[in-house]
């Protein structure tokens, strides 16, 4: 089940602000949502991604068929129960992952044939396996399974011959997902991909053949995937306002803050990415006021939070409050600098803590603007306090 409602639409703008409703639960949308790929937001309690604002999560087909695999899923009576997150979840559908194999696979119109990389097992996944696995996980949007188009391809930019056969196999792949997930009678809601490479015509085209399919989402696939931004940023004015107004669009894989924010002025509602959580490990941090680095000498010293704005569990502490607002404050940049110093796990938990809810938050601010007509205000506050630097 997938309910859809528009709540507000900015006049200068694609942008929206709609009201997902899941089988575990209501998503405010615009939404960035966190990846949990093995069932778990790496290095983050389910409870403090609630106390964030996280409404929904990632997880990932193929590497929870790898491990802990079906039996375990299937015992647990899916992914939610496993993991301990009782509100919605999406799963990709393992397209993309197998996809990014590289030479430990190949590609036929069934399916794709690969070895484990667990275990060297030779293993098969096609549209109807996918289905079969997510419908196991019982996540609440199922994502059909698709070849992601690889902007070049054996070294050369991928022509538009090369994408047309991708974009078309994606096509027949999502008549196969869609097939199976009704007979499969999963309860839950298919999304469809668009894909297409870099070519308007062939993303109209793939766009054209799902919306006849009437999915109750879409997403936009093959993007980020090695090309340049102002090519992404093309395919992002593109695409998502010539979905259909009243379903959800999700742009799968993206991205900085400002491509969110550039997402959502263009129609998307929902996002996810490494970005947040893969970056915080490595060190790089978001801010209002730019992105850090906290391995960086000049931070060995400093008493400052993160974010002087932030009300992150580790820029402002328990108490919540923010630097600005008075508060005690939460860990500073010395103490974070030093923690990565010394590899000590605290280091990774309170970035990716920070970082995540930068992203939730940003995502937060974008609805309220949007809520009161003040979302064109906002995008220009957002590049200026981004261009100040921290
Ligand atoms: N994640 C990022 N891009 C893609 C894509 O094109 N397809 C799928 N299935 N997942 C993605
Ligand atoms: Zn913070």
């Amino acid at each position: 089940m997938l309910q859809f409602d528009l709540l507000a639409a900015d006049p200068a703008s694609h942008a929206r602000r709609g009201r997902l409703t899941l089988n575990h639960g209501v998503v405010q949308t615009p939404i960035f949502m966190p990846v949990g790929t093995y069932g778990t937001v790496k290095g983050v309690m389910p409870r403090s991604l609630e106390e964030m604002g996280a409404q929904i999560i990632l997880g990932n087909t193929f590497h929870l068929w790898m491990r802990p695999g079906l039996d375990i899923m299937q015992s647990f009576g899916g992914l939610h129960q496993f993991e301990k997150w009782n509100k919605p979840i999406l799963t990709d559908s393992g397209g993309f992952q197998v996809w990014s194999l590289g030479a430990m696979r190949k590609i036929t119109e069934e399916g794709v044939h690969f070895a484990s990389p667990v275990n060297g097992d030779k293993l098969f996944m096609s549209p109807e396996v996918s289905m079969q696995i997510q419908t196991v996980l019982n996540s609440d949007i199922v994502m059909q399974l698709d070849e992601c188009t690889p902007y070049e391809t054996k070294g050369h930019l991928t022509t538009e011959r090369e994408a047309r056969q991708s974009m078309e196999m994606s096509r027949r792949w999502a008549l196969r997902s869609q097939a199976e997930f009704q007979r499969l009678e999963n309860p839950n809601a298919l999304f469809g991909i668009v894909q297409g490479g870099m070519y308007e015509h062939l993303r109209q085209e793939s766009l054209d053949a799902l919306v006849a399919m009437d999915f109750p989402g879409y997403a936009i696939g093959g993007v980020s995937v090695g090309e340049p931004k102002d090519e992404m940023l093309r395919i992002m004015a593109h695409t998502p306002h010539r979905l259909p107004a009243h379903k959800p669009r999700y742009l799968m894989g993206v991205g900085t803050p400002e491509d969110l924010v550039e997402g959502v002025a263009q129609g998307v509602d929902m996002f996810d990415c490494v970005m947040p959580t893969r970056n915080a490990r490595n060190g790089t941090l978001f801010s209002r006021y730019g992105d850090l680095k906290i391995r960086n000498a000049r931070h060995k010293s400093d008493p400052q939070p993160l974010d002087t704005s932030c009300t992150c569990h580790a820029c402002a502490g328990t108490a919540g409050v923010s630097w600005d607002q008075g508060g005690r404050g939460g860990f500073s940049r010395a103490y974070l600098h030093h923690l990565d110093r010394c590899g000590e796990m605290l280091g990774p938990m309170l970035t990716t803590i920070h970082n995540l809810h930068y992203y939730l938050n940003l995502m937060q601010e974008v609805r309220s603007a949007l809520d009161t007509g003040g979302f064109a205000a906002f995008r220009r506050q957002f590049a200026a306090d981004r261009a100040r630097g921290v």
